[in-house]
Formats: C-alpha cells, sequence, structure tokens
C-alpha cells in the first residue's frame, strides 16, 4: 500500500470511529501532516481534556498518551508504537519518588509531565517546560522537590530564585548540547538568534538567546523579526518552523539531536492502531483518580 492509500484509510476510519490524532511536534513529517493536531506536551494535555471524540490516537511517547487517559478516562486512547517510551520519564518511578520525598518532609513535589501516572500520583503538581516557572511560583514556597529533570529544575532554580531539590534525571537528547554547539552554530550562522529548550543543561542555556518550550517556539516564529534562528532542541520541530514560516531560516543547532522514541511512529502504525486498537493505554483508577488531582492543578495555572 502506498503512502496515499495509508491517508485515504486512515481517514475513513477515523470517521467510523470518531477518532482524532494528536502528534507531537518531534514526529516525523508525514504524522505532523496527517494529525488533527499538532503540539507541545502542554498543549497535547489541554486538548486531550477537551476532546469530543471516541478514540484519541497519540503520536508522541508512552506517558503522553497516559495523561490523555487520566484526563479522557471514557476514551480509548491508542500509542501506535508501545515502544515508545520516553527515556527520561523511566528514569524514577513510584516507590524511588516515595523514599526519596520522605527524606524531605514536608517540601511539596512538582513532578515534570514526563513521568509515569504513578509519579504523577505521588506529585502535588504537574508541570511541563512551558509553564515549569508559573507552576513553581504559583506554590508560594521557597524551597520543594522537582523530578525528574535536573536540568529543567536547574533553569527554574534560576528564574524564580527558589531552592530546588532536583531528581538525578535528565533528557538524553537535550542533554548531549553543549556549550561548544551553540558556539559552532554561531560561528556557522553568525546573526541568527539561537533558542534553545529548558531540557538543555544551564551552561547551554546561558548561552542562548531565548530559552523556549517547543509551544513556544512555534509561537514565536510566527512574529519574530529575525530571518535565521539556531534551533536547540529535537530537530524534528524544524519540519513545523519551517513550513509555518516559509521567510525565516531555521538551523538545528547540532544534526544529531534526534530523538529515536519519537521517531518510532510510523502512518502505517497510525493505520495499524485504528484498525486493531493497538496498544490501548490505561491506567488502574486509583492511580489516575490521583495523578489527575497533579495534572488539574497544573491545567489550573496555564
Ligand atoms: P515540550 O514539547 O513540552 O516542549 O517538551 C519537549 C519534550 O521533550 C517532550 O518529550
Ligand atoms: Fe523523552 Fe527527551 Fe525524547 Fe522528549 S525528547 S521523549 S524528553 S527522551
Amino acid at each position: 500500500m502506498g503512502p496515499a492509500d495509508v491517508l485515504k484509510k486512515i481517514g475513513e476510519l477515523k470517521a467510523r470511529r470518531k477518532a482524532v490524532i494528536l502528534a507531537h511536534n518531534y514526529q516525523v513529517p508525514e504524522v505532523q501532516d496527517a494529525a488533527d493536531f499538532v503540539g507541545d506536551s502542554l498543549e497535547l494535555s489541554r486538548k486531550a481534556a477537551g476532546l469530543d471524540a471516541e478514540v484519541i490516537v497519540f503520536c508522541g511517547v508512552h506517558f503522553m498518551a497516559e495523561t490523555a487517559a487520566i484526563l479522557s478516562p471514557g476514551k480509548t486512547v491508542l500509542l501506535p508504537e508501545v515502544e515508545a517510551g520516553c527515556p527520561m520519564a523511566d528514569m524514577i518511578n513510584g516507590r524511588e519518588l516515595r523514599a526519596w520525598k520522605a527524606r524531605y518532609p514536608g517540601l511539596p513535589v512538582v513532578c515534570y509531565v514526563n513521568t509515569s501516572a504513578e509519579v504523577k500520583a505521588e506529585s502535588d503538581i504537574c508541570c511541563t517546560s512551558s509553564n515549569a516557572v508559573s507552576v513553581v511560583d504559583s506554590l508560594g514556597v521557597d524551597e520543594l522537590l522537582f523530578v525528574p529533570d535536573k536540568n529543567l529544575a536547574a533553569y527554574v532554580a534560576r528564574e524564580t530564585g527558589k531552592t530546588i531539590h532536583a531528581w538525578d534525571g535528565y533528557c538524553y537528547v537535550h542533554h548531549r548540547f553543549t556549550p561548544e554547539d551553540i558556539r559552532a552554530a554561531r560561528r556557522r550562522h553568525p546573526g541568527a538568534e539561537v533558542w534553545v529548550h529548558p531540557e538543555c543543561p544551564l551552561d547551554v542555556i546561558e548561552l542562548a538567546d531565548r530559552t523556549l518550550s517547543t509551544g513556544k517556539m512555534v509561537v514565536e516564529a510566527r512574529t519574530t523579526s529575525c530571518r535565521e534562528i539556531v534551533v536547540g532542541t529535537e530537530k524534528g520541530i524544524i519540519y513545523r518552523l519551517a513550513k509555518e514560516n516559509p521567510a525565516v531560516k531555521f538551523h538545528p543547532a547540532r544534526e544529531t539531536a534526534l530523538c529515536a522514541h519519537m521517531k518510532m511512529t510510523t502512518l502505517e502504525k497510525v493505520l495499524r492502531a485504528l484498525e486493531t486498537d493497538t496498544h490501548r493505554v490505561t491506567v488502574p483508577p486509583d492511580i489516575a483518580d490521583r495523578a489527575r488531582g497533579a495534572i488539574q492543578a497544573m491545567l489550573k495555572i496555564i
């Protein structure tokens, strides 16, 4: 079957099953093009919560589909590739968080959305890279625990002035960016602005012009006066940025910044998901109820 036939079948099945396809900004171009909505983690969570659909096909990684399942308990949530997990989310589990927070009685726990439902269930409030600073500010405390991304935690500590105890987790894609990547990109593209994601190490963030979530990069690119931008995040977002802003040139800060897990989803797997309900993502109700509290606390803030 050629790509046009696959797309046609996806369209037919979507209509028959009242399905909606959500895709993260890092997905491969053909999956972004087939999606009803493309966004960052926060936008996709909000979208999943408000959808009038029976089936959600989540083209992203496991924690995103799990978040959608928590927010939409009556819907069928499908992850087209069962192996598409987030290695950072796997760096802490519920048992580890319980033991860690017992060492800091009374301190609130903020969990990045890149965590399992079990970890969200042990947390007071969730955040994404788009709203982490506002979420931490909203707590009205000077000291807190943050899991699992130590880089995002360091950035938020810098922005808020709070004392943040961070779990030793990181995203392998962003953690590999180095100050020399930024300096070399500036040499290659003098005059370009440098935008990086807050999952990058702080010494990389310090050399950038702006620090933005993928969703904020998409929004800011629409009104920027820059004609060239170096992008320090997973390379997949450049497809969307370039498609929506043909007058701006976007350069990856490093060509090899690719998340293998985000690239596992293909159009064929989206079709298979709709045909065979693979792979259905569910969360046990007791965990979902507690995790939903942390996610909804975040959604109330921003
Ligand atoms: P955002 O899209 O929320 O910026 O997050 C990036 C990411 O790494 C998602 O896995
Ligand atoms: Fe996880 Fe990083 Fe891949 Fe996002 S880009 S899914 S944080 S490993």
